[in-house]
């Protein structure tokens, strides 16, 4: 049996110390963007994201409300889960770091480094931001108008405990060497540039505990709780059952693990992350991925600015598909971007109403009113280039066969992550069929069939069971982003069921000829569905 790859994609663990903001949206979208795909392919594949729900900062927020913090995080999460459910991601595990499950986990990597050695208590004195829950060093900070600010703008306290170490100063060369021989583990490349520079800049042993505070996984034997960061990290192997590594679902899919994070927490990443698991004895994932940030009108998000975004307005204004592909088409994943209404409303009106939308309205109104809802029909036509239709019946192969030459390309994009070359690619369909369209003009084709030309109601049938056919391979491939959207097309089209169920690109590709449009299988129906507007009006 031909065994089919597996991923395991996960996005950060969000921190619930106020709702979800854009950031969020973005890189759960982007995460079920590349499972979607995946799971069109075939692929065991495994989407987890989840909330972080201890540390000083998400205390501080439960102090400030006057709650306990377990009942504080309780609420809280449920935000975080509506927001994955309101922009129809489907994860497959939700994880939260006050489960018992990643309780578990955790206490068994840190059991574990305490036995190889890689932690040892000592006293910590020295500066630490809440709003990063990061340590900095003196040399990090500069002076701002209320104290000292940490690189980020964060202001900084001074804390002097007892606290646990972890030899993070002797994974310098073993990282160096670790990068050097997986230049791929790190994406945008820029990226990997700035990792390996922060590293031949040497590393200090990292502070990881806190001694002063209760809010966290307790340490065995000691009135320390773990660093919120340590904790947070090992949520990627809670979601594959650790400590239970044995079985061969850990082991299959840590190895093709994918972490999609910001650029702002990539040194967490690619430098404790992967040093710990070293330590644990355990490999590093196999990608890290830094996307850029979002900024909202030209300025950075900021509350008191006014200016934050909040994902479920922005849904609720304009529809969930309109949200999602315009995150993905606008920027390319991995550069910054700034979140303009007006650009959004043109691209959405530009590419989805008149560009997707009036392309399946089109071919479909044609196709209903006037064949009746029937299906055009299409044997194995050769005609030559330079009969009277030969350009018309050209033009339905090259559409007709549009997605099977791009389905490599499409793979290629979305294991870099590169999704905006995926939407990029896909986008030429559709301003291809629109082009198709007009060019076979079936109308005109109809007057002449209706007057006994047989040949061109021969080429009328071949162009527009292609533009059906390429519409059909244009919802799969829209399915992973626009997921909505593509299911009405589907439905439209009249074919049955969900796409998720129907659809398997990797499976059909396998019995592909050249000579049936499409290499995504389910075969054209006999009679279309019910034509409507996939996006009702101009936004
Ligand atoms: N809890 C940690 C992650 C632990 S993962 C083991 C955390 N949480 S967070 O809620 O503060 O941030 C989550 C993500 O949101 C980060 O990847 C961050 O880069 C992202 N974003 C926050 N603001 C953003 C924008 N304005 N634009 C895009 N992403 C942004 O960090």
């Amino acid at each position: 049996m031909n065994v089919l790859p597996f991923r395991y994609i996960t996005t950060p663990i969000y921190y619930v110390n106020d709702r979800p903001h854009l950031g969020h949206l973005y890189t759960s979208v982007a995460g079920d963007i590349l499972a979607r795909f995946y799971k069109l392919l075939g692929y065991g594949v495994k989407f987890v994201t989840g909330t972080d729900e201890h540390g000083a900062k998400v205390d501080q927020a439960a102090r400030n409300q006057g709650v306990s913090p377990q009942d504080y995080v309780n609420s809280m999460a449920k935000a975080f889960q509506d927001l994955i459910h309101a922009a129809h991601v489907q994860a497959d595990d939700f994880i939260r770091t006050t489960q018992d499950r990643h309780h578990r986990a955790a206490t068994a990597l840190w059991d574990r480094l305490e036995k190889t050695g890689a932690i040892y208590l000592d006293h910590y004195a020295g500066w630490y931001a809440i709003r990063d829950e990061a340590y900095y060093d003196e040399s990090e900070l500069t002076d701002g108008p209320d104290g000292k600010m940490a690189p980020t703008g964060a202001p900084v306290e001074w804390v002097q405990e007892p606290c646990y170490f972890f030899r993070l100063s002797q994974f310098q060369n073993p990282l160096l060497d670790y990068y050097h021989d997986h230049p791929e583990a790190i994406g945008p490349d820029s990226r990997y540039n700035e990792v390996v520079s922060f590293l031949n800049s040497g590393l200090r042993d990292l502070a990881v505990s806190r001694s002063k505070m209760t809010w966290g996984i307790p340490i065995p034997g000691s009135n320390h709780v773990m660093y919120v960061w340590v904790d947070a990290l090992t949520n990627y192997l809670t979601g594959l059952g650790y400590p239970d590594t044995d079985c061969p679902e850990f082991e299959t899919y840590w190895k093709e693990s994918i972490h999609l994070m910001g650029k702002d927490i990539l040194r967490f990443h690619a430098v404790y992350w992967p040093a710990l698991l070293m330590a644990a004895g355990l490999t590093p994932p196999k990608r890290l991925f830094a996307h850029g940030w979002w900024m909202s009108e030209g300025q950075k998000m900021s509350k008191s600015l006014g200016n934050v975004i909040d994902p479920f307005a922005l849904m609720d204004q304009y529809g969930v598909d309109r949200v999602r592909y315009f995150l993905f088409r606008h920027v390319r994943f991995g550069q910054d971007g700034d979140f303009s209404k007006e650009l959004f409303q043109q691209r959405c009106n530009h590419e989805l109403a008149d560009g997707l939308g009036n392309l399946v309205h089109r071919v479909l109104s044609f196709i209903q009113n006037r064949l009746g809802c029937v299906m055009p029909v299409c044997s194995e036509i050769a005609v030559p280039l330079d009969s009277k239709y030969g350009a018309v019946h050209a033009g339905a192969e090259t559409l007709g066969h549009w997605a099977s030459e791009q389905l490599q390309w499409w793979i290629q994009m979305i294991e870099e992550q590169n999704i905006y070359g995926y939407l990029e690619s896909v986008y030429s369909g559709i301003t291809k069929g629109n082009a198709y369209m007009a060019e076979l003009a079936p109308w005109a084709l109809l007057k002449l069939a209706n007057s006994g030309d047989t040949a061109a109601a021969q080429a009328m049938h071949h162009g527009l069971y292609a533009l059906v056919s390429f519409l059909r391979d244009l919802a799969i491939a829209l399915w992973p982003v626009i997921p909505s959207t593509a299911q009405s097309m589907w439905t439209q089209l009249g074919l049955q069921g969900a796409i998720q169920d129907s659809a398997k690109i990797g499976k059909e590709l396998k019995n592909s000829t050249r000579g049936v449009f499409s290499c995504f299988g389910s075969d054209l129906p006999a009679v279309i569905g019910q034509p409507s507007p996939l996006f009702s009006k101009d936004v």
